[in-house]
């Protein structure tokens, strides 16, 4: 069986977003919409797998959808809607809680950074969230996965799944007409400049909601003030810039800041050198901050907009929530029949 082509992805609503969200992730959603069906989730049952407040998570859910909006993602054309209103996913977890091995999840390196040291007070859902992951792309046989780097080893359980799935039921899916497997051997697509930003303070650190410095980051609602003195702050090397991305390497903070530069003004860290190498970072960074305000303005305008209005939000989730409920209803009709669940 040929799957047709369709493209699935997700961001968690836990704290707030930032510019690593926007161009490892958001930005690259909407880029897709002119070339697939893409469907678009605020995955909040992957929040929950560590604690979150109630009200926050309600706050977040709202906000990733804003940003969902505000980037350029159509909820005309795309399906945009959070998790949790769609049962096919815990549903379909599940059943993958019982394809899955102990031994493919206990690799994952996510969940061993995520655990830290006190794994066994880690809860059950950490431990399971890849499972949940492939059933969100699976329920809708999802061909493409955007995705950063480091959800790539994610991304080949999610094969391993539906490998092992459309194997032990092999019998069962061809007296069913599905001789060729009920899912498609789905595929990352990682690329672009910076789609993994780092840390401010450190280069070598992913740039992350939960690192306990503000300055690590820049928030999708930073003002132009915080923006510009987030830059003006990062961290850096006592050297000029290189003429060419060879020079870049051991110098992570500079390779980093000509990274998120090239990501949002759409070009290459060489076409970046080209303009700016052998300057010092004194006039590199206002460069990069009056950059980086030009384009999150305006997607800050936008979601302050909306966030304003959670009536039309959650509206555009319930909508988005039926239409991906309508796609995922006859793929796992014909999950519990090849399982052999009665009804
Ligand atoms: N784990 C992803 C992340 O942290 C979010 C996610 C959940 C996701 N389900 C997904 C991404 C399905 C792609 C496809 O970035």
């Amino acid at each position: 069986m040929t799957f047709t082509p369709r493209v699935f992805s997700g961001v968690q609503p836990s704290g707030s977003l930032h510019l690593g969200n926007y161009l490892g992730a958001i930005r690259r959603f909407v880029a897709m919409q002119d070339d697939y069906p893409c469907i678009y989730c605020v995955v909040d049952l992957h929040a929950i797998t560590v604690w979150q407040d109630p009200a926050d998570l309600v706050s977040a859910t709202r906000h990733v959808t804003a940003a969902y909006l505000a980037a350029g993602i159509d909820p005309a054309k795309s399906i945009v809607f959070n998790q949790s209103q769609v049962s096919a996913h815990a549903e379909l977890a599940w059943i993958f809680n019982c394809v899955a091995r102990m031994g493919w999840l206990g690799r994952m390196t996510q969940f061993k950074e995520k655990a830290g040291k006190d794994r066994e007070n880690a809860s059950v859902g950490l431990f399971a969230y890849p499972t949940l992951m492939a059933a969100d792309i699976l329920a809708y046989q999802a061909t493409h996965v955007p995705v950063g780097e480091d959800q790539k080893q994610h991304l080949e359980l999610t094969r391993d799944i539906a490998q092992k799935f459309n194997h032990d039921y092999g019998a069962r899916l061809a007296e069913l007409g599905h001789a060729d497997g009920l899912f498609p051997m789905t595929e990352p697509i990682i690329h672009g400049p910076a789609t993994r930003v780092m840390s401010l303070r450190d280069g070598s650190k992913k740039m992350s909601k939960s690192d306990p410095s503000d300055n690590s980051r820049i928030n999708l609602t930073d003002d132009a003030d915080a923006i510009a003195q987030k830059v003006r702050k990062a961290k850096t090397d006592p050297e000029p810039l290189p003429s060419e991305t060879k020079g870049l390497e051991g110098r992570p903070e500079a390779d980093n800041l000509v990274g998120i530069y090239a990501a949002l003004a759409g070009t290459t860290r060489d076409a970046v050198l080209g303009e700016y190498g052998g300057a010092q970072f004194s006039v590199f960074k206002p460069a990069l901050a009056e950059l980086a305000v030009n384009v999150l303005a305006p997607l800050n305008d936008e979601m302050r907009r909306l966030v304003a209005d959670p009536a039309h939000l959650d509206a555009v989730l319930k909508d988005g929530s039926a239409r991906a409920a309508a796609i995922a209803a006859p793929v796992l009709a014909d999950v519990r029949r090849v399982v052999g669940f009665v009804g």
